[in-house]
């Protein structure tokens, strides 16, 4: 990771594709020592997939319909990974949950935005959630992918308060925001070699 070289990514969506947007602009600007090696969605009509095209980066396309099970799927995705040699796997709205084919492939070495201060509200609507269980704080988490859902080592961490008027929506998109500053953030330092993994803590070397 410290070699000085650019360390590939690749970031896989099923969406819209504004953290892939993000991390574009924070590599376009200098603020990443990193190239986006390939963009791969599981739908083909992911508006991401037009973000990668208009960037000129690789865009593949890789939908689960053509395999029998997740293992399966994965396995081809860790091909077309190895073949575009990427060292850092950005999932980014990627709506699928790997399988341990993908984690242990790539070993601390797969990251997930999740909007939500993990432990808390794990999995699906973390915003709405938050909403319903009526906490004064939420947010998004950094973190690295295991075999669980949502349950890696924590990279960096953005707390959002909850306002009095807030509908499911407005929160989601000042979480959105937050999430544009920090996983551009966790990816550069992951990039820099400053992140070392403890168990379950991650240090941050200054
Ligand atoms: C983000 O809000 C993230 O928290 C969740 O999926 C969403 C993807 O949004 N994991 P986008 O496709 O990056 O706009």
């Amino acid at each position: 990771m410290t070699d000085g070289n650019p360390v590939r990514l690749a970031v896989l969506v099923s969406g819209n594709g504004t953290n892939l947007q993000a991390v574009i602009d924070r590599i376009a600007s200098g603020g990443i020592n990193a190239t986006i090696a390939c963009v791969i969605s599981n739908r083909r009509d992911a508006f991401a997939l037009k973000r990668a095209e208009k960037h000129n980066i690789p865009a593949i396309i890789h939908e689960s319909s053509a395999y029998a099970n997740r293992r399966e799927y994965d396995a081809v995705l860790v091909d077309m990974l190895r073949d575009h040699g990427v060292a850092l796997v950005v999932l980014a709205g990627f709506m699928r949950i790997l399988t341990d084919v993908m984690v242990t492939a790539f070993p601390h070495a797969i990251m997930n935005i999740h909007p939500a201060l993990l432990p808390a509200f794990p999995g699906l609507h973390a915003q709405k959630q938050a909403l319903d269980y009526g906490v004064r704080f939420t947010g998004c988490t950094v973190h690295f992918v295991d075999g669980g859902t949502d349950t890696g080592p924590i990279l960096l961490q953005a707390v959002v308060p909850v306002l009095e008027d807030d509908t499911e929506e407005k929160l989601a998109a000042r979480i959105q925001h937050e999430e544009h500053r920090i996983y551009p953030e966790a990816i550069h330092l992951f990039c820099a070699g400053k992140f070392s993994v403890d168990g379950r803590r991650v240090r941050l070397s200054p």
